[in-house]
């Protein structure tokens, strides 16, 4: 133990081991490949690491107990990091930006627009989206998967979030993405305020796009606040939200505005993300397209999806919870300390960047048995999944727990059996997958799939009762933080 490392008074735990030095390597790193830089930290020093960057101290912490920790059991003692906060265009705090009670209000807020009504209408959008996109192709095809994904959650995201009376067009919401992007990104770099002044190409751009945005968002809100017509999509769903005593406008409407390019900045390459990785390992693991294949003809078969089917598709949810566990799109999640707290037996000082990570813990042998290998069925054993959902944090866990789980479940498992019910899907090239890390993790430079037509798959369909809705994420399903 370094010096850095001993404790200063004997009774504090010590602090987390690891390199010394501002880390300009790491820094370096970081931009090229930070899974691999947190691999060889973690080779050194183990599952919790403290580094200094910039001046600033980080704890990465990959040991799924202390995970939970910084989520679960000990949240109170995190906040958003500094990242989060005066994101452009937000001029307010929002569900992902906000904390403490400011958060617990804007959650409870946001509960009904993931409820009954709300689902039922994103679910239809999902099945028809999904079905207009496999009517494209053609037998023999090679398509860009990535890039059919890409655009599938964008059309689902624009009608669900907008509703159907509003023809938005996607290259909109995709510049608004970007453009969110490109702030965030300017926001880590030093003079901010100053890169955000000058007439940059990408400052333009972000401008015109969020110009553009912000009329399709207050037509929407506009239009909600007319109680005569009734409307179910998200954004009118929050416009209508009431809080505790029932009194209307508890989301005011700049508040809305905000909380709907939140909405496409991580509702969106989160979900293309996750779909193309399923497309991905489908692909290259014959036997589970083949399972697939065979639990959609049997439960669909040649008539039309329905929204109830997601809950009778258990191997293409699997398929879907498998691909998270290995290729999670958000891989990490960042919180600072507020104050002194200890985490995995370490102590964390107030102002630590902690940075929990999910890969390792996705792939912890004690955990799963083969991580390496891709295998739907493990999520299909009732006597694992309680061990497993130990060290499982695709949508994060405690209170700031990904409030669209059920959405971004939905989604997936209706592009799967939408594609499975007519094409084969085939990989072109069976060489490693090309990753970007950056932001999202997710395939970089597309993904070239041959498309082939199925006939004589579609046999009769089998339509059990859904079962009752349950999260297959966790234990029970999240609630609203709520005071200790
Ligand atoms: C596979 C797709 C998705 C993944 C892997 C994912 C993952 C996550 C994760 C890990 C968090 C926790 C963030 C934190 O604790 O700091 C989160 C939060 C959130 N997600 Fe998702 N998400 C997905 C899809 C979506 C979609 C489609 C939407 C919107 C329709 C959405 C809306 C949100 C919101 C609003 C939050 C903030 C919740 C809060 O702080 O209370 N997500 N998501």
């Amino acid at each position: 133990m370094n010096a850095e490392h001993r404790p200063a008074d004997r009774s504090r735990p010590p602090l987390p081991p690891g390199p010394k030095g501002r880390g300009i390597r790491h820094v370096l790193g970081r931009l090229r490949d930070f899974p691999k830089v947190l691999n060889g930290l973690r080779g050194e020093y183990g599952d919790v690491v403290s580094y200094n960057l910039l001046n600033r101290r980080f704890v990465a912490v990959c040991d799924p107990a202390a995970i939970r920790e910084v989520l679960v059991t000990k949240q109170r003692s995190f906040h958003k990091t500094f990242g989060y906060k005066d994101m452009r265009p937000m001029r307010n705090p929002t569900i992902a930006s906000g904390d403490g009670d400011d958060h617990r209000r804007r959650r409870k807020l946001y509960q009904p627009s993931f409820g009954k009504k709300g689902m039922a209408a994103y679910s239809e959008i999902m099945v028809e989206k999904a079905q207009a996109m496999r009517e494209r192709w053609s037998d023999g095809e090679v398509i860009d998967g990535a890039g059919e994904m890409h655009e599938l959650a964008m059309n689902v995201a624009i009608t669900a979030f907008f509703g159907r009376d509003m023809r938005v067009d996607p290259k909109i919401g995709q510049a608004t993405v970007d453009g969110c992007i490109w702030d965030f990104t300017l926001r880590f770099l030093p003079f901010t305020a100053l890169l955000r002044a000058l007439p940059l190409p990408g400052n333009l751009r972000a401008r015109r796009a969020w110009k553009a945005m912000d009329e399709v968002v207050y037509e929407v809100i506009r239009r909600a606040r007319d109680r005569s017509r009734d409307r179910s999509d998200l954004i009118s769903l929050l416009v209508r939200a009431e809080d505790d005593e029932g009194v209307e406008r508890a989301f005011s409407d700049e508040e809305v505005r905000d909380e709907a390019f939140v909405l496409l900045m991580v509702g969106h390459d989160t979900s293309s993300s996750a779909m193309t990785f399923c497309l991905d390992y489908i692909a290259r693991n014959p036997a589970v397209r083949d399972r697939l294949e065979e639990e959609v003809d049997n439960v669909v078969g040649s008539r039309p999806i329905e929204p109830a089917d997601s809950a009778r598709l258990p191997y293409a949810t699997a398929i879907f919870q498998e691909a998270l566990r290995q290729s999670p799109p958000l891989y990490f999640l960042g919180r600072e300390a507020i104050e002194d707290c200890v985490i995995g037996g370490y102590f964390i000082p107030k102002g630590t960047i902690v940075q929990t990570y999910f890969r390792p813990a996705h792939h912890n042998p004690h955990y799963f048995e083969s991580p390496g290998e891709f295998r739907p069925e493990r999520w299909m054993d009732d006597a694992d999944l309680r061990h497993m959902k130990q060290s499982y944090f695709p949508f994060g866990s405690g209170a700031r727990m990904c409030i669209a789980w059920n959405f971004a479940t939905r989604e997936a498992v209706y592009a799967l059996a939408s594609i499975v019910q007519r094409w084969r899907v085939e990989a072109v090239s069976l060489k490693p997958t090309r990753i970007n890390s950056a932001g999202v993790y997710r395939i970089s430079e597309g993904l070239p799939l041959r498309v082939r037509e199925r006939k004589a798959q579609v046999t009769g369909s089998h339509r059990p009762p859904p079962p009752s809705p349950s999260c297959p994420w966790m234990d029970s399903p999240p609630r609203p933080e709520t005071r200790q």
